[in-house]
């Protein structure tokens, strides 16, 4: 089968379907399965990664709902797998508006056929390295209010952003649309992991047409600019608050989890454009 008009190609990795493999999902075929066991004979502690990543995906969304807010903005937001945003924020505060982004055609087939929640959940398609595209699509607009708090999730996602095309930039542009007070959430693979991990995984994505750039922890910190971490700061994924429920073994350390994550808050300091 050839690649069709949506953009949709069993034959070829994708990531998103990758991820979904790692966590024990069923959506992915034998290409996308091939290149995560080859993946997995050079990083076996990815699967226990992955997992860590939802689980603070969870810790996050469930950790800001309780602070108070209740519009999220989850870009990249991979196939449905435990720990749904919308699910997650629902059962702090029923009425939370969930924005759902992705690229990837299957995704947002899948989520779109989610089961609601008591809140309001809304899918589009979008490209995170346009933000302003996103910003001003008009089912975000009708979802979301930029006047009040919006936690943005950038989880898992910006380590398939290169240098090229301008993280930093993209970063900035979702800041300046946020009120004070909102957040980002950011987990993100690191080339400060184990050394044979970050060649063989990078070239393993590479040979696979998926841009991989790993990043090391300063320039992770770089791309919270204009935030203010809240505690811990930025650490490995089991470090940030973890919990007795989630709790995953990782017996080389936490540096297994490869990679690290944080949760910045935009200050009153910054004023939104008007
Ligand atoms: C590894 S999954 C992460 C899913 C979820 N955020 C999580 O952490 O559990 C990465 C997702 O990001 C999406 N993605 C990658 N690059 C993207 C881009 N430029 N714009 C929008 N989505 C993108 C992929 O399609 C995939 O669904």
């Amino acid at each position: 089968m050839e690649r069709d008009s949506s953009g949709f190609d069993p034959h070829t990795p994708n990531v998103a379907r990758l991820y979904d493999y790692f966590l024990g999902g069923k959506d992915h075929f034998p290409a996308d399965r091939e290149a995560a066991e080859r993946i997995l004979r050079v990083a076996p502690e990815i699967r226990a990664a992955a997992r860590a990543n939802r689980a603070f995906l969870g810790r996050a969304v469930r950790r800001l709902a309780e602070a108070g807010v209740t519009q999220f903005l989850d870009l990249g937001t991979g196939l449905p797998a435990w720990n749904n945003v919308h699910e997650v924020a629902a059962k702090v505060t029923p009425h939370a508006r969930v924005v759902y982004v992705d690229r990837d055609p299957v995704v947002l087939v899948h989520a779109r056929a989610m089961p609601p929640g008591p809140g309001t959940t809304t899918v589009v398609e979008g490209d995170l390295r346009k933000p302003e595209a996103i910003l001003r699509d008009p089912d975000v607009m009708r979802a979301l209010d930029f006047g009040r708090p919006v936690a943005v999730l950038l989880v898992a996602v910006m380590h398939y952003v290169t240098e090229s095309e301008r993280p930093d930039e993209i970063v900035a542009a979702l800041r300046e649309a946020l009120a004070p007070g909102s957040y980002l959430v950011m987990s993100h693979g690191t080339s400060d992991a184990r050394a044979a991990f970050v060649r063989q995984s990078t070239h393993i994505y590479q040979r696979a047409s998926l841009p991989l750039t790993l990043r090391g922890r300063d320039r992770i910190m770089e791309l919270f600019e204009g935030f203010e971490l809240v505690d811990p700061g930025l650490v490995w994924l089991p470090e940030w608050r973890p919990e007795q429920a989630d709790l995953i073994d990782f017996p080389g350390g936490p540096e297994s989890s490869l990679a690290l994550c944080g949760v910045g808050r935009l200050g009153a300091g910054r004023r939104r454009p008007t």
